[in-house]
């Protein structure tokens, strides 16, 4: 039985005190549940402050991108041992925002998803097709070859533990949510394609999440489905009554 995963990805919102005014707000009513794990994707500059803060907790704290390398003349990066070392054990990677606007490749992806795991840090690699490439048909061809080249050298074991945020660019904060059913489709194609490419191990164990428009009234039918194991969230994650919704329909 897979975990659902519930993750807010904030994106470039909130102060401090916003930000641990949620914290605040949160933190002890995440219902300890083996059915589901809460996270909160924060600004780097938050990381420390909410990692302190969330200690002993059931909430965990996540980047939202760091870099492939350990250390070096990357002015303005972030490394994973930085990030291990301030005690965040998450980092999104791959986000189609980090994809369009700062040239993430698929190929810096896959760097980022292996250095997430020599420090211990559990990746969340995103993937998705625009609308463009959905109208031509073309989905399952665009989505494929980003979870081939995102693992491209990760043992079985690492991919049973790593988690695949699907989210259909043309459903990321614009309202339009991909149908339960059409996601689900996604989700289903991205796991053979682990099962066919690592092993159908790793395909059973990896969890693989929807994101865009994800909210409290559309989570049930997103969650009830074979193949998605959580959601990415941005939007509706930024309130704490509709995250704790959103963590309590996972759990
Ligand atoms: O990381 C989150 C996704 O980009 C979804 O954002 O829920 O605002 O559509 P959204």
């Amino acid at each position: 039985m897979r975990k659902n995963v519930i993750a807010g990805n904030w994106k470039m919102n909130k102060t401090l005190s916003e930000a641990e005014d949620f914290i605040e707000a949160t933190k002890t009513k995440i219902p300890s549940s083996d059915k589901a794990e809460a996270i909160v994707c924060a600004p780097a500059l938050y990381l420390t402050e909410l990692v302190k803060r969330t200690e002993g907790t059931d909430l965990k704290i996540a980047a939202q991108t760091m870099h492939y390398e350990e250390n070096g003349a990357f002015t303005g990066e972030i490394s994973p041992a930085a990030l291990k070392s301030v005690g965040v054990e998450y980092a999104v990677i791959g986000h189609s925002e980090r994809r369009e606007y700062y040239n993430e490749t698929d190929e810096t992806v896959n760097k980022k998803t292996h250095a997430a795991f020599k420090y211990g840090i559990t990746p969340i690699v995103c993937i998705g097709e625009t609308l463009e490439e959905r109208e031509a048909d073309k989905t399952n061809e665009v989505v494929g070859g980003q979870v081939e080249k995102a693992l491209e050298g990760l043992s079985a074991d690492q991919v049973s533990n790593l988690i695949l945020a699907y989210e259909p660019v043309w459903a990321i904060g614009t309202g339009k949510t991909a149908t339960a059913q059409q996601a689900n489709e996604v989700c289903a194609f991205i796991r053979n394609v682990v099962k066919e490419k690592v092993s159908a191990e790793a395909a059973e164990g990896v969890r693989i999440q929807y994101g865009g428009s994800v909210k409290p009234a559309n989570v049930d039918e997103l969650l009830s489905e074979s193949d998605i194991d959580g959601a990415l969230v941005g939007g509706a994650s930024l309130e704490a009554d509709s995250f704790l919704a959103l963590v309590e329909a996972g759990s």
